[in-house]
This record gives C-alpha cells, structure tokens and sequence, in this order.
C-alpha cells in the first residue's frame, strides 16, 4: 500500500471539501469504500485500488494541479496568510498545501480571482510579456467623457512617469459613472490609479474576466467553484493586445 493515504485526506485533495466538511461527510455514513460504509476518517484508502464512493458518486484521485475561481468579496487581502487581514484562501473549500492566489485584487476590489497551486499556469497569466486581458467594472465619483476614453487608449501615464499600454475603455450612454475597462497588465492600483489620472475615483471596482474566463453570474459573493478544462483554456481566448 504505498499510496496510502487517510481517507479524509483523500476526499479533500479531491476537491470534496475541507478536512472538517469531507469528516463530517464520513460521520453521516455518505462515503463508502469498496462498497462498504466508512466510519473514520483516519481509515487508510489506496488511490490505485481501492473504490471510494460519496453521495454515489465515485470519487477518482487528486488531480495533479487544481484550479478555483472565487467570486471575492471586499475586505479580504489576496494573499495566502496575513496578520492582520482575512485573506481570500478562507474562501476556498481545500486546506490543500500549495495553494495561492494568482495576482492579486485590492483588498476593496470584489470579483474574479483564481487560485491555483499550478506556478506555471499563474505566470503565464500574471507574467508582463504575456498581456492577458483583465476587464473590470469600475463605479466612479463622477462622469466619463470623450476624453477619459481618448486618454485610456492613448495609454494613460501615472505621475512617476509610469506607462500603461493602451486600454478599452466602456460605457454606458445612460450611465456615465460606470465604466467597463479593459487592461492587459497588473500594475499595483492600475484602474484606481489610470482614472484618478483623469480626474475620477473608483468607489467600486469589480473584476469581470481574465482573458474568455467570465465571472459566472450564478456564483454568489464568497462563493469558489472548480475550473474545467474547458474554463482554463477561455483564460487564453479572446484577448485584445
Ligand atoms: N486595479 C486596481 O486599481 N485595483 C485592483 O484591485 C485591480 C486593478
């Protein structure tokens, strides 16, 4: 049994929940292995022989990498561990080790957020050569005109005579004060920061996508779902630069 591994260890890794969710999946008898009812978590499952089986479901072994999408609420920090701060990773249902947040979104800034323990995967998003689009829904203190979105696509350059490449800039005609905005970088603060430039406050911001991955509006605030294959590949489609 060289792949022995605990049981709740096993579901978690899995994607099934936290240790303290899948142990309580296993005290209500919902999770069967080789078709009988487990009654402790600690019970030693081989992933290459032995059948495990929740809520009849078969439950296959962990994958190599995972991938979440959060829909992050304000008033939390993306970072892993923080003194002072809730952090995003109370949000996601694995205590699996080696997970992280892939680029970061202020701690008032609510919307799409990955999180992944797959390095690869994250830097080819978060990497500057790779100009991946980032859309956001900015709320502002006051109007967008002509000029903002002129400003926007020229590239809008921040007072320490930073550059930021160019960015769409959207809105509605009968609601000037919110903005859809396209980027393709991660400068710190960069949509705060390219509307202050133009004389507006965000006093809202909301990420909406990263590259063809939409936010699922079915997904509540504080609310994680798993990626499929299919979600992974979008974040490549459909960028602009
Ligand atoms: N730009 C910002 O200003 N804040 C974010 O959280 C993301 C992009």
């Amino acid at each position: 049994m060289a792949k022995a591994v605990r049981l709740d260890k096993f579901l978690a890794d899995a994607g099934k929940g936290t240790r303290s969710e899948v142990k309580k999946f296993i005290q209500k008898g919902q999770v069967q292995v080789n078709g009988t009812p487990a009654e402790k978590p600690e019970l030693k499952v081989d992933q290459d022989k032995d059948v495990v089986v929740l809520a009849g479901e078969t439950v296959g072994a962990a994958p190599e990498f995972v991938y979440y999408l959060l829909n992050k609420p304000a008033g939390c920090v993306s970072a892993t561990e923080d003194r002072n701060d809730r952090t995003v990773m109370e949000y996601v249902p694995s205590d699996r080790k080696g997970i992280f947040p892939v680029g970061r979104l202020d701690k008032d800034t609510e919307g799409l957020l990955l999180i992944t323990d797959d390095g690869d995967f994250a830097h080819s998003i978060t990497s500057p050569k790779k100009h991946v689009d980032k859309k956001y829904v900015a709320k502002l203190d006051g109007e967008i005109t002509e000029d903002t979105v002129k400003a926007f696509s020229d590239g809008i350059e921040f007072s320490d005579g930073t550059k930021c490449r160019s960015a769409v800039l959207e809105c509605d005609e009968n609601d000037k004060k919110t903005g859809i905005v396209t980027i393709c970088e991660g400068k710190y603060h960069q949509v705060k920061k390219m509307f202050l430039c133009c004389g507006l406050k965000v006093v809202h911001l909301q990420r909406i996508s990263i590259g063809g991955l939409y936010l699922d509006s079915n997904l509540h605030i504080g609310e994680c779902k798993l990626l499929t294959d299919l979600d992974k590949k979008s974040v490549f489609i459909g960028n602009i630069h």
